[in-house]
C-alpha cells in the first residue's frame, strides 16, 4: 500500500479475499469504523462469527493510539445480515499516508458492504452537549488539504451523510441532534481561535478523522451514516485544559448507551 505503484483497490479486495477466508463470511452487508467511546457496539449489535487480528490482514497495521482496538470482527445481526465490524483505525496524523487512511473503508467495500458507519470521538462546539452526547453528522470541513482520490476523480459529495440513513436514525432516537464535523489534521487539539474558526465556517464538530474515510466510501458507491460522541466541548469553548485521558473516560462512560444506540441503527438499516 505504501508503494506509488501499488494499486490500493487491488490491496483491498485481497484483503477482503482474507477477510472472507479467515472468517468464512463470503460477503458483509454493513460495516462500521469504531472510534473512541464505540468499542463496545461490537459486542452488541449481534453474534461474533469471528475476530480477525488487524495485523493478520494485508495492509492493516497496528493502532497506534491506546483506546483504540486492534481488530477487525464479523457480526451475525439479528437480522440476519452480515456486519464488519473495524476497531483499528489508522488516523491521518500517524503519517502513513492517506491511503492507509481510507484502507479500511475500501477493503470493508470489496468485501460487500454496501453501507458504511462512521464514529468517532470529538470536540463539541455547541454549548448545550454536555460530554457523552452522541450526535449525527449531518455534513463535513475537510481541513487536511488532503483527499484519499488520486488523479482526476471528481467525485460528488451532496448528501454524503446520507439523510436517509439520518431518518433512520432518528426513528431509534428521536433526540438525536447533528452537527457539521471539522477534520482538522492533529494530532493536537485546536487552538481557541481556530475552534472559533470552526465555528465560523459552518462547523459544530471537531475531530482528527471520519472526513477522509466518508470520502473514500462515496467514491467506493456507499451509503454512509456518521456519529460523533462528544467527549468534550472544544477548547476555549470548554474552560478547562483538554486532555486525551478525559477524552478516553468520556468514552468509557458512555459505551453502554452509544453501543445500544449503535445496535439499534445498525439493526433497523
Ligand atoms: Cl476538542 N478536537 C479534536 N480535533 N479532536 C478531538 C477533540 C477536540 N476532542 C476529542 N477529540
Amino acid at each position: 500500500l505504501d508503494l506509488p505503484d501499488a494499486d490500493p483497490f487491488e490491496v483491498a479486495r485481497e484483503a477482503a479475499a482474507q477477510i472472507a477466508e479467515i472468517t468464512g463470511v463470503p460477503s458483509h452487508d454493513v460495516a462500521l469504523i469504531l472510534g473512541s467511546g464505540w468499542g463496545k457496539a461490537a459486542d452488541l449489535i449481534g453474534e461474533t462469527v469471528a475476530n480477525v487480528p488487524a495485523t493478520d490482514v494485508v495492509g492493516f497495521g497496528m493502532p497506534a493510539v491506546p483506546g483504540h482496538v486492534g481488530t477487525l470482527r464479523s457480526v451475525r445481526l439479528p437480522n440476519g445480515k452480515h456486519a464488519l465490524v473495524i476497531g483499528a483505525r489508522t488516523h491521518y496524523y500517524e503519517g502513513h499516508g492517506v491511503r492507509r487512511v481510507v484502507h479500511s473503508v475500501r477493503t470493508a467495500a470489496a468485501a460487500g458492504a454496501k453501507t458504511m458507519v462512521l464514529t468517532n470521538g470529538a470536540g463539541g462546539i455547541k454549548e448545550t452537549w454536555t460530554p457523552g452526547t452522541p450526535v449525527l453528522i449531518s455534513d463535513h470541513i475537510n481541513l487536511t488539504a488532503d483527499s484519499p482520490l488520486e488523479g482526476a476523480t471528481f467525485v460528488d459529495l451532496t448528501d454524503l451523510y446520507s439523510s436517509r440513513l439520518r431518518e433512520i436514525a432518528r426513528g431509534v432516537d428521536p433526540t438525536l441532534d447533528d452537527g457539521v464535523y471539522v477534520q482538522f489534521r492533529g494530532p493536537h487539539y485546536e487552538t481557541p481561535a481556530e475552534v472559533q474558526m470552526a465555528k465560523a465556517i459552518g462547523g459544530h464538530i471537531v475531530g482528527m478523522s471520519t472526513a477522509l474515510e466518508a470520502i473514500a466510501a462515496r467514491e467506493a458507491g456507499m451509503e454512509i451514516i456518521g456519529f460523533s460522541l462528544i467527549t468534550n466541548l472544544a477548547a476555549g469553548i470548554q474552560k478547562t485544559p483538554l486532555s486525551h485521558a478525559e477524552v478516553i473516560e468520556a468514552g468509557r462512560n458512555a459505551e453502554a448507551a452509544i453501543g445500544d444506540l449503535l445496535a439499534r441503527v445498525v439493526t433497523a438499516l
